[in-house]
């Protein structure tokens, strides 16, 4: 088979390094893809967003399956384009995306149907959205623009005055153009939060590993948000929380969409907060995540092609998948000063060669004068999976000794929330 992965980051790079692990795949692409990728397949310069360029692509290669890695693509219109064309593609089509793409129309969603949510409002003028000030209580609340705006368009909001700047900003100034006409304004939950992946093809699901992602910058939680500092899997591992989820989350979610007339077809993630009511949903979003993939696809058995394949043939009634009982933890290397302003064109040397065992995958570097070098802010993912959590962590904070690159930053806690629990598990 010749497969296509569409996209250039630490998600796309572990979901080529699994396609290749494959033994149907005889030939990889990568669009735009990236140095890390390049190892292991040939990457093409078509962005992400170039859905005709793909499409053509695909047809003058005689791609027989294309993988979408980021959510533009598929709020364009990516698998639509690709299906009219007669391309197998795994990802939602159009309307699909929606659940991701359109906070208001998910937050709808979820209310027609009763599943778990905060209370929230919908607004689309600041004059309406400020009224909305007569009704609230109690701070913070949380202001989302409704439309895409790559991870910076959501505001936990401490005051009434951060509230009116916040609406002015986004539906007076707009900010974030055609993402912020619409804004979701909602409850604020605390919690632990959870990713929750399911396979499915619009009937049927598959369940792969959830896992916890660490969106501050600094330790302990500390600091502004980010792409996703690092991550785990498995988490939750409490297997009544799990179970909830399942039946009362994912399992509803699925049969929703169908009853709302969409033919949702690929990952859909669910992203959770575990509050002391209960699991309640925060997002939904239509694709992997990023870090995410980059722990789960490492403790998935056996070969990727045939589950991918059953979600977009509407056969996935005959395929189970299995987990390794493994921890995987990955930690992002991170340029200093992200996510504010940061250099890039540093040279990333590897001091000793790492253990066979560790996984990278790049995320923002490039080559420059056949040197590898960084060329965003977040720019490299160190992965490693161990039956034991606490020698997993270990070893991926002595593999990213080896590693170096001026100004390098990365979180020193990846994986600790599942290792308090651990110790919590064992007193009992
Ligand atoms: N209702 C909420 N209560 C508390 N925190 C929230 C709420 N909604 C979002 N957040 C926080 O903001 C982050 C980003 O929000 P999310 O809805 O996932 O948007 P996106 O990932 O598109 O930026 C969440 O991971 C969570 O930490
Ligand atoms: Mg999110």
């Amino acid at each position: 088979m010749k497969v296509l992965v569409v996209g250039g980051g630490g998600r796309e790079h572990a979901l080529a390094w699994k396609l290749s692990r494959s033994k149907k795949v005889k030939k990889l692409y990568a669009a735009p893809g990236n140095p890390g990728i390049a190892q292991i397949g040939t990457c093409v310069d078509i962005l992400a967003t170039d859905i005709q360029g793909l499409a053509r692509f695909a047809e003058s290669k005689k791609i027989d399956l294309t993988v979408v890695g980021p959510e533009v693509p598929l709020a364009l219109g990516i698998v639509d384009e690709f299906e009219r064309r007669g391309l197998k593609i795994f990802g939602p089509n159009q309307k699909a995306s929606r659940i991701e793409s359109d906070k208001a129309f998910a937050r709808e969603f979820m209310y027609r149907f009763g599943l778990p949510a905060p209370k929230f409002q919908i607004y689309t003028s600041a004059s309406s959205a400020l009224k909305y000030l007569k009704t609230v209580n109690k701070f913070p609340v949380v202001v989302k623009a409704a439309g895409l705006a790559a991870g910076k368009g959501v505001s936990v909001v401490a005051s009434r005055k951060e509230y009116e700047k916040k609406v002015d900003e986004i539906l007076v100034q707009h900010r974030f153009g055609e993402a912020g006409k619409t804004i979701v304004v909602e409850e604020f939950l605390t919690g632990q939060e959870a990713s929750i992946f399911v396979l499915t093809d619009g009937i049927n699901m598959v369940y792969l590993p959830s896992s916890q992602d660490h969106k501050k910058l600094n330790d302990r939680n500390r600091g502004p948000n980010t792409g996703g500092m690092g991550a785990y899997a498995p988490y939750p591992t409490n297997k009544r929380v799990t179970n909830i989820i399942e039946e009362v989350i994912m399992q509803p979610t699925v049969l929703s969409l169908r009853d709302q007339g969409i033919d949702y077809r690929g990952v859909l993630y669910a992203g959770i907060i575990i509050t002391s009511l209960g699991p309640k949903i925060l997002e939904f979003n239509c694709r992997f995540g990023d870090p995410e993939a980059q722990v789960i696809l490492p403790i998935l058995e056996g070969d990727i092609i045939e589950p991918l394949m059953a979600v977009t043939e509407r056969k996935l009634a005959d395929v189970k998948i299995k987990t390794k009982n493994h921890w995987s933890i990955c930690v992002v290397l991170a340029s200093g000063g992200y996510p504010y302003e940061y250099r890039i064109g540093e040279e990333i040397t590897f001091k000793s060669s790492l253990s066979k065992k560790t996984l990278i995958f790049h995320a923002g570097t490039k080559m420059e004068d056949s040197k590898l070098v960084s060329a965003s802010g977040r720019v490299m993912n160190v992965v490693t999976t161990h039956e034991n959590l606490k020698v997993a962590k270990h070893r991926v904070y002595e593999e990213i000794k080896k590693i170096h690159f001026k100004g390098m930053y990365y979180r020193k806690d990846i994986g600790n929330s599942g290792m308090k629990k651990m110790k919590r598990k064992r007193r009992r």
